[in-house]
């Protein structure tokens, strides 16, 4: 489907990944654009508010998403709970609203004759790769809440499309970064601390490897989902450029930001705090390697991820130093 014209629901959209979206419809000249957000996390300084009209409203407030639907061709849902601690010591608000908000985002797209949905999954739904890279047929064992959270919602989507015929598309994301990346994952911790003269601390060896994909390719991939007729009721892998350890990331955060500095290991055990930063907790079940294999999306539609993971935190990098105060407010750890 064209997007130039259309009317687009982004939920989450004043979140990272909703935010870069609607600024790639603003370019791409759609004809209306409605942000449906709590702002429990997410920040109106991050929307042009003269393009785009902004409704507060809660996923798990039906009767008011569903008026806010009214008239829309797509929407992009990408209002989540993604904290993996939350979901894991409140697994039944991480349930309401992935599970219960995703119902009635899908809910209120079928009253109002959505024509696309999007929705946003993530990597987490596979747990611990018993192969890599792991593609979308690699066994699905989520490893915490928020993982089983964001499966149920993929299935109710592909459930949508196959009893209703509602157009939907699941992307499950690997690490997404780049500029307004939220506080509290590992990237945004190394550069924070780097950038006060500080060292990174490493958990484990720091050999897991994890898949980075850039705020661009990542909307890239949104872009061209909407787009395509013929991929209705799939999931595809959103992956990065290439695969990194956590210390290779640690060093590049170095080698970018002062190369005096030299990481330090720490080994708490699941769950415990770091000794040399005690708001750092070490995730139960932390995963050894995520490494996405997204060769669907490239087959089916094109998608290859452009930017090198190098430049990518350069990026943001550079808009973390202009904008020192982004990861003060509303900060994840
Ligand atoms: N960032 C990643 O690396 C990543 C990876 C995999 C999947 N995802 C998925 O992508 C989506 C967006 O992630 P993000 O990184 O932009 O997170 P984010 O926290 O920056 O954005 C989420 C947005 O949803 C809003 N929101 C939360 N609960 C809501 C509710 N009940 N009602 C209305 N709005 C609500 C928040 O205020 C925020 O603006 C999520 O669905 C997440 O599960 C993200």
């Amino acid at each position: 489907m064209e997007i130039e014209g259309k009317k687009i629901l982004v939920t989450g959209g004043a979140g990272f990944i909703g935010s870069h979206l609607v600024e790639r419809f603003i370019k791409e000249n759609v004809g209306e654009i409605r942000v449906y957000d709590n702002f429990s996390t997410g920040r109106r300084s991050s929307i042009d508010e003269n393009k785009v009209k902004i409704i507060e409203g809660d996923i798990l407030d039906f009767k008011k998403l569903n008026s806010t639907m009214k008239d829309v061709d797509i929407v992009s849902h990408h209002a989540a709970e993604l904290e993996v601690f939350t979901g894991i010591e409140n697994s039944i608000h991480d349930l309401k609203t992935n599970i219960e908000g995703t119902l009635n985002v899908l809910n209120s797209a079928l009253s109002n004759g959505i024509k696309k949905v999007i929705y946003a999954s993530s990597g987490g739904v596979y747990g611990q790769a018993q192969y890599l890279p792991e593609d979308e047929k690699h066994p699905l064992m989520p490893h915490w809440p928020y993982g089983v959270s964001k499966l149920a919602g993929e299935k109710y989507c592909l459930q949508y499309y196959l009893l209703h015929n509602l157009a939907t598309v699941s992307l499950r994301y690997g690490i997404v970064y780049g500029p307004r990346e939220w506080y509290g994952r590992v990237l945004t911790l190394f550069i924070k601390r780097a950038l006060e003269g500080k060292a990174p601390i490493i958990f484990g060896a720091g050999n897991q490897m994890r898949d980075y994909v850039y705020i661009d390719d990542a909307v890239e991939a949104n872009i061209l989902a909407i787009k395509s007729e013929t991929v209705n009721g799939s999931v595809f892998n959103v992956g990065g450029d290439s695969s990194y350890s956590i210390e290779n990331v640690a060093k590049i955060v170095i080698e970018l930001i002062n190369p005096n500095i030299k990481p330090i290991y720490d080994n708490p055990e699941p769950g415990e705090s770091s000794k040399y930063q005690p708001n750092r907790r070490r995730l139960p079940g932390e995963l050894q390697d995520f490494i996405l294999d997204s060769s669907q999306i490239h087959k089916k539609l094109g998608y290859k991820p452009k930017t090198n993971f190098k430049d990518g935190v350069k990026k943001e990098i550079e808009w973390i130093r202009n904008n020192s105060m982004f990861w003060n407010y509303k900060a994840r750890v």
